[in-house]
């Protein structure tokens, strides 16, 4: 009675990753548990946890083929917009949030448009907001309840803001990765989703780890530019980040337990020298201690199953 913090199934998200094909599930050699899954696959693994108490989902696109335009990030039957639009079919309670970025779908696996500038390799912030607009529409016609930019382009809460209000979307709501951090905790994602960046490194676009005025600053932005859910990314290493997010700002937060968090849990649990459910568990409440209201995190399904063993 006394407890302070709860966590509940209905507060977490399990993040998807979709590819194209039929019956398939690879696995991601980084994140035990973590696959891989053709559309009815994933309909599937949604279906589990839906079953289990776990009320959203976040998807993640491999597309077939990558261009320098990212085109299979807007295309109409583009592999998030077809998981969307099958998701919403066969489980319509379930929440569909679909992950807006590009590097999925670009050649080179940056996050934004690349441009040469005196024989080096920069991103073209503002033409890379077209692309992320045109995005999130495209999944807001698939059906997607809401749409997450994962970019870090400056100025792109706005942009598609503006294009899902004239597209006849202004009530889907964008929840933003609004700090996002330059981490090496994304390792393993970058295995699931094949989208390391073939040159350089995020650094131009993401945050500095060490800054933590400045997070409070990219989030006062997005909340400006039209952002209903801040995002904080990682999450474990940065709940000071989310502490103070939610004590600034008070508004509806969220917190990715991100690839290499998951990883190294899996890998300590593996060898015996850690319990898999004790320090996902206590991990998960630190985030809702913090004042996450919403947790992104790879063990959703099992955490509400957890939870309902009590
Ligand atoms: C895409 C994106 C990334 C993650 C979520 N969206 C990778 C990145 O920025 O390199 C990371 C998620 C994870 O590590 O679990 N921009």
């Amino acid at each position: 009675m006394v407890r302070e913090t709860r966590l509940h199934a209905d507060q977490l998200v399990l993040p998807l990753f979709v590819r194209p094909g039929r019956k398939l599930r690879h696995a991601v050699p980084s994140m035990p548990g973590v696959f891989q899954l053709s559309i009815d696959e994933a309909v599937r693994e949604a279906a589990a946890a839906q079953k289990a108490g776990v009320p959203a989902v976040i998807l993640f696109g491999i597309p077939s083929k990558k261009d320098i335009r990212a085109s299979g990030a807007y295309a109409k039957n583009g592999i998030v917009q077809k998981a969307v639009r099958q998701l919403k079919r066969e489980l319509p309670g379930l929440l569909v949030m679909t992950d807006v970025c590009l590097c999925e779908y670009m050649s080179h696996g940056h996050c934004g448009v690349v441009k040469k500038r005196g024989g080096q390799a920069i991103i073209d912030n503002d033409p890379s907001l077209k692309l992320l607009a045109r995005t999130a529409v495209s999944h807001a016609e698939a059906g997607a309840d809401v749409v997450a930019p994962s970019d870090m382009m400056d100025g792109r809460v706005a942009a598609i803001r503006a294009a899902l209000d004239s597209g006849g979307f202004g009530d889907t709501p964008i929840l933003s990765y609004a700090a996002k951090f330059a981490s090496a905790f994304y390792g393993p994602f970058r295995d699931a989703a094949e989208s390391a960046p073939q040159f350089g490194d995020r650094r131009s676009y993401q945050m500095d780890a060490a800054n933590a005025e400045e997070a409070m600053r990219e989030v006062a932005l997005d909340l400006r530019e039209g952002a209903d859910i801040v995002m904080v990314k990682p999450a474990l290493a940065y709940l000071d980040i989310l502490y103070r997010v939610k004590s600034e700002f008070g508004c509806p937060t969220a917190a990715y337990a991100v690839s290499g968090e998951h990883a190294m849990v899996q890998a300590a649990a593996k060898r015996g020298w850690v319990d898999e459910r004790a320090v996902t568990m206590e991990s998960l409440l630190s985030m809702r201690r913090a004042g996450a209201d919403i947790i992104v995190t790879y063990a959703a399904a099992k955490a509400a199953r957890w939870l309902r063993e009590g």
